[in-house]
């Protein structure tokens, strides 16, 4: 890919970073220019190594500003859009569902706005790609996978929101012919990811001798994808991705939240030279996430048969990665842990340990 001018939004956040290191290493012909807020979730360190590079520029600002948004595309002329910024934890949409509609509704609207004003009289060789999650097919029983028909059951503010923005980034372009590329990812893990989700936060407190907290009995099933893995199926569906088709991207990698946290346990065990079974001791039980979903399984076969995507990277290994990545970075986990973020985990799971 050669002299295209890309606007990545949410770059500083967790698979935002990935995405934006991918493009800007691999294609040193285009301009990779990244807007972000810098929430509590976004956080600039996590592009240190990219930040001097010619083709990179970074803008601090908010996707629901839309003259800002306009005064972009009229500085840089873009030509496409990888949309990732959001508000994207679950159980803060459930304590605070107003910063989801904001973000990830009005702000993909305005987004999409700009786009459409710049673009509209020549659409050719344009792409709005959006990034969205499985979440928005709601819950599977122990059966079954979502597809790209599955229809859409959103049950949080989360998942309700990312929702509400696919169906009008579709809308956009049924109605205004605005060309568009969805991807419905099941849940990343690796490095960068902030700790409020749960291998991050779980690695933490094992580190840490803290209570591990597993939500009802642990039962509830994630597939979970090495974000390596999702950044490269970005590039390739930016790339070649048909405009106004939907795909959905997983790891064909299901666990139950508890076997994943034995798992890590072990891993944890071996790294910190703990006695084995010392980490387990710190799974505590407690109260189960209100409408918790059971079940996200994802059914890659259209991605998989049409561009020659799948995941890559084996699920111990991967895991194995984020433990070390974790235990190297501490001075990360302690910048990203202070202030907001601990009152945050104070009213989420009580008093500090
Ligand atoms: P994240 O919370 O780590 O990062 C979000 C980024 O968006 C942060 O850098 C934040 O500062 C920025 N942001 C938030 N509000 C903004 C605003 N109003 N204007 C500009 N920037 C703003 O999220 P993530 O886990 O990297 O997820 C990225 C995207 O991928 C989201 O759209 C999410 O719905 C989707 N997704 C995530 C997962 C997952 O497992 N994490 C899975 C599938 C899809
Ligand atoms: P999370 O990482 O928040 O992702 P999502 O809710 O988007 O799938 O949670 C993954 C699973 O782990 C989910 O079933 C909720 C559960 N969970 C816990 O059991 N304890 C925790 O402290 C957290 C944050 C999540």
């Amino acid at each position: 890919m050669e002299n295209k001018t890309i606007l990545i939004t949410g770059g500083a956040g967790f698979i935002g970073s990935h995405t934006v290191r991918l493009f800007v290493n691999n294609f040193p012909g285009c301009k990779i220019i990244n807007i972000d807020k810098l929430t509590y979730a976004g956080n600039l360190e996590n592009l240190a190594d990219i930040e001097g590079k010619d083709n990179y520029y970074f803008i601090r600002g908010d996707i629901t500003d839309s003259d800002l948004l306009d005064k972009l595309f009229e500085r840089f002329n873009f030509d496409g859009i990888i949309h990732l910024a959001a508000e994207s934890h679950v159980d803060r949409s459930i304590s605070g569902p107003d910063e989801f509609v904001k973000t990830n509704i009005i702000g993909t609207v305005s987004l999409l706005n700009s786009a459409l004003k710049f673009w509209k009289n020549n659409f050719e060789s344009k792409l709005f790609y959006h990034i969205s999650t499985d979440e928005v097919f709601g819950t599977l029983g122990k059966d079954g996978y979502f597809t790209e028909k599955t229809p859409y059951n959103p049950r949080s503010p989360y998942s309700a929101s990312k929702a509400s923005s696919d169906h009008l980034v579709r809308a956009y372009h049924y109605t205004y012919g605005l060309p568009v590329v969805i991807s419905n990812c099941s849940n990343n893990y690796g490095p960068n990811q902030f700790p409020e989700k749960l291998i991050p936060l779980a690695i933490n407190n094992i580190r840490n001798n803290k209570p591990v907290p597993v939500y009802g009995r642990g039962e509830n099933v994630r597939d979970w994808l090495y974000v390596m893995d999702h950044a490269a199926a970005i590039s390739l569906l930016y790339q070649k991705g048909s405009p106004g088709e939907t795909y959905n991207v997983g790891g064909g990698n299901e666990w139950k939240n508890i076997d994943l946290i034995k798992l890590l346990c072990r891993i944890m065990d071996k790294k910190l030279d703990r006695e084995e079974g010392e980490s387990e001791k710190l799974i505590t039980f407690v109260k189960d996430r209100a409408g918790h979903d059971m079940r996200y399984a994802i059914d890659f076969s259209k991605i998989k048969n049409r561009l020659g995507w799948e995941p890559s990277v084996d699920f111990s290994q991967g895991l194995e990665m984020t433990v070390d990545w974790y235990l190297e970075n501490e001075s990360w986990l302690k910048r990203v842990c202070s202030g907001e973020y601990q009152e945050y985990y104070n009213q989420q799971y009580g008093k500090k340990d």
